[in-house]
């Protein structure tokens, strides 16, 4: 291990100065960022050495959206099982280093038994840990009886929080019974709100499968999440919010909602097209836009996002 010398304007992820470049660490076994000496001052004649110790923290997630996983057939010419794989595949290749992955709803189809149960089998193929969310496609019993999901996760939702060393990843359940569109009833809030009450002195990022705002896209705002202006209400209370990652509309977009930024994400499966030409849902069809994911590395603080093709548009077409 090789040791920073300069540091005059910190240092980046690998330890190196900002600045010049000179230093970092050396070798293909690092582990854990958030251990690492950072700055030296120059010593003059009869100073002794003096060294200052900073934290380099750094939490890395793979964030796949709307598998709609069927265990048998195709949705709209697709074979969703052959997208899966490939997107796992390419993060167990490329990204193995993340903390873990979330997989932010719409997991499967209309064969809830048959399909969660072969999806387990699917996402046990990934080395990174990948946390399922609630979408508008998706069945509480069905998901909670068959994926794992950490032991504080609400009893009556899908909804729950992980501690990373940037701050709270929040999951959301934003599902509605028999709707497509998004809900946040008062229990979901409430949770929300003592959650981030709690956890006030450190950052918070929200991933939910309902964009709690339009977003422009007008088929898919027609089934945003319907308790907007609770949802925000909340957020906006509390300082430590300081993004929003959304699934649910296959195709991504960025922007602040009331000054919170956020980003939503192309499907692992279909994209949807473009606002314009309009279409509806009689005239839809996929465009031929290859799938993507997410990989979000928080560092100090700051977010950077970096959407991921894992395969070409053709794998899992017909024809
Ligand atoms: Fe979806």
């Amino acid at each position: 291990m090789q040791i920073a010398a300069c540091g005059t304007n910190g240092t980046d992820r690998m330890g190196s100065c900002r600045c010049c470049g000179i230093g970092g660490i050396g070798g293909d076994s690092i582990q854990d960022w958030q251990l690492f000496v950072v700055a030296v001052s120059v010593p003059q004649a009869g100073d002794s050495l003096l060294i200052q110790v900073e934290g380099i923290k750094m939490t890395k997630i793979i964030w796949m959206s709307d598998p709609h996983f069927q265990n048998e057939g195709t949705i709209d010419g697709l074979d969703p099982r052959m997208r899966l794989a490939a997107a796992i595949d390419h993060a167990n290749t490329h990204h193995a280093d993340a903390d873990f992955a979330i997989l932010s709803g719409d997991l499967v189809g209309d064969d809830i038994e048959g399909d969660y149960t072969a999806l387990a089998g699917y996402l046990a193929k990934s080395e990174l840990h990948i946390y399922p969310m609630m979408g508008n496609n998706d069945d509480r019993a069905g998901l909670r009886s068959r994926l794992p999901l950490p032991e504080d996760t609400m009893p009556d939702f899908i909804q729950f929080a992980l501690e990373t060393a940037e701050g709270t990843v929040v999951c959301l359940d934003t599902h509605k019974v028999g709707s497509h569109a998004g809900q946040f009833c008062d229990v979901r809030r409430d949770w929300l709100d003592n959650l981030l009450r709690k956890t006030a002195d450190r950052p918070a990022y929200i991933f939910m499968h309902h964009p709690p705002l339009a977003l422009g896209l007008p088929k898919q705002d027609e089934i945003m999440l319907e308790d907007d202006d609770t949802f925000l209400n909340v957020v906006c209370r509390h300082t430590n919010v300081k993004h929003l990652f959304m699934g649910h509309v296959h195709r991504p977009t960025c922007g602040t909602v009331r000054g919170i930024p956020f980003a939503t994400l192309g499907a692992l499966s279909f994209q949807a097209p473009a606002p314009r030409p309009a279409w509806d849902w009689d005239s839809f069809k996929p465009p031929k836009e290859a799938p993507q994911y997410g990989v979000l590395e928080i560092s100090n603080g700051n977010v950077i996002l970096q959407y991921t093709q894992f395969c070409d548009f053709a794998l899992g077409m017909d024809g």
